[in-house]
């Protein structure tokens, strides 16, 4: 009864922002995101054992906080409750980037733990099942089940069954894209992704996000199966500034963004400027962190940009990778 799953994070390009049910973790729009490269990896071995009394969690070579935990054992009881068992579970995570570099992803994280909990407790799940299972630890993690671009469904259904992730165009479609990310920011957001979308019923802005949605949706959806970048670059900036936009409008207010990050903007809108077409994408996550959607072509430029720009610390370059992996060696 032990199983190990590597998965990776993802980055979206039309985010989720909001739910239609907190319990289960129901989004209110579809949302795009590229799955990332084995840079940004989780890598989760779990074993049920009957003489284990409750469950044990090490991240990265630490035991976890009472916190930690006890968002993995919510998670693990569904699981069990799937599998009718009762039994315990000793977890041992590590993701392949420094806990503290500000990248810590709970969407790698949730994947990998779906994946590896489901086979160790006999289940073996398609993977929609496993990206509908990854959804109740965190709703990006739905995403991380496949390689490449991936739209998650919002659903309709009250219980969720039509609410999980497809995978719209493989990586291999996509071997020219990168995601450069320049890290402006180590420590933990101070607001959790949670409480910032429970404040969501504060902004009128919020309803007019969902009503531009679905135009978004349908012109990056359409980009990306035509494998074309270029024209998904412009909606992919617009949702990022809306949803950081409707964070703002929120009380008490939501600003993951610093004057580092407005900078970064800044300068991605002046190089498009320079190239007279759209070459590079940015987008933030809740946090200052800038990701930066280019093609092969401007890569490097992109980089050497972030880089040298005040209050960027390190800067990390992407490309787009595969979705969950059952691998034979364990971590324990
Ligand atoms: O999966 P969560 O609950 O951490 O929410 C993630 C939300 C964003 O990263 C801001 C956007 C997205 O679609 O990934």
């Amino acid at each position: 009864m032990k199983a190990t799953a590597l998965a990776n994070s993802n980055i979206a390009v039309i985010k989720y922002w909001g739910k239609r049910d907190e319990r289960l973790n129901l989004p209110a729009n579809n949302s795009i995101s590229f799955t990332m490269d084995d840079q940004l990896q989780t890598m989760t071995t779990v074993e049920f054992d009957s003489s284990m009394k409750e469950d044990v969690l090490e991240l990265n070579h630490h035991p976890a906080t009472s916190k930690e935990t006890g968002r993995v054992t919510s998670f693990l009881d569904v699981v069990r409750r799937m599998a009718k068992i009762r039994t315990k579970a000793r977890v041992v995570s590590k993701n392949s980037f420094p806990k503290s570099a500000g990248l810590a992803s709970s969407a790698s994280g949730f994947a990998a733990l779906a994946g590896a909990a489901s086979w160790a407790a006999g289940l073996h799940l398609s993977l929609r099942e496993l990206s509908i299972l990854a959804r109740y630890g965190s709703g990006s993690a739905s995403r991380s089940i496949f390689g490449g671009a991936v739209e998650w469904l919002a659903g309709k259904k009250k219980n969720g069954s039509d609410s999980y992730s497809v995978q719209i165009s493989p990586p291999e479609e996509w071997v020219h894209l990168h995601n450069v990310i320049a890290l402006v920011s180590e420590s933990e957001k101070k607001v959790s992704s949670v409480e910032g979308m429970r404040r969501l019923k504060t902004s009128s802005l919020f309803k007019a996000r969902l009503r531009t949605m679905d135009s978004r949706l349908k012109t990056a959806r359409s980009a990306i199966k035509h494998g074309n970048f270029e024209d998904v670059v412009i909606p992919i900036m617009q949702d990022s500034d809306n949803m950081h936009a409707v964070m703002l409008d929120c009380w008490p207010p939501v600003c993951y963004l610093t004057d580092t990050s407005f900078e970064i903007m800044e300068k991605v809108l002046e190089l498009n400027e320079s190239h007279g077409k759209p070459v590079a994408a940015y987008t933030f996550d809740a946090g200052p962190n800038a990701h930066v959607y280019t093609t092969e072509k401007y890569a490097h430029e992109v980089e050497r940009m972030l880089k040298y720009t005040d209050g960027v610390l390190r800067t990390l370059n992407c490309k787009i990778g595969k979705g969950i992996r059952f691998v034979n060696e364990d971590l324990f």
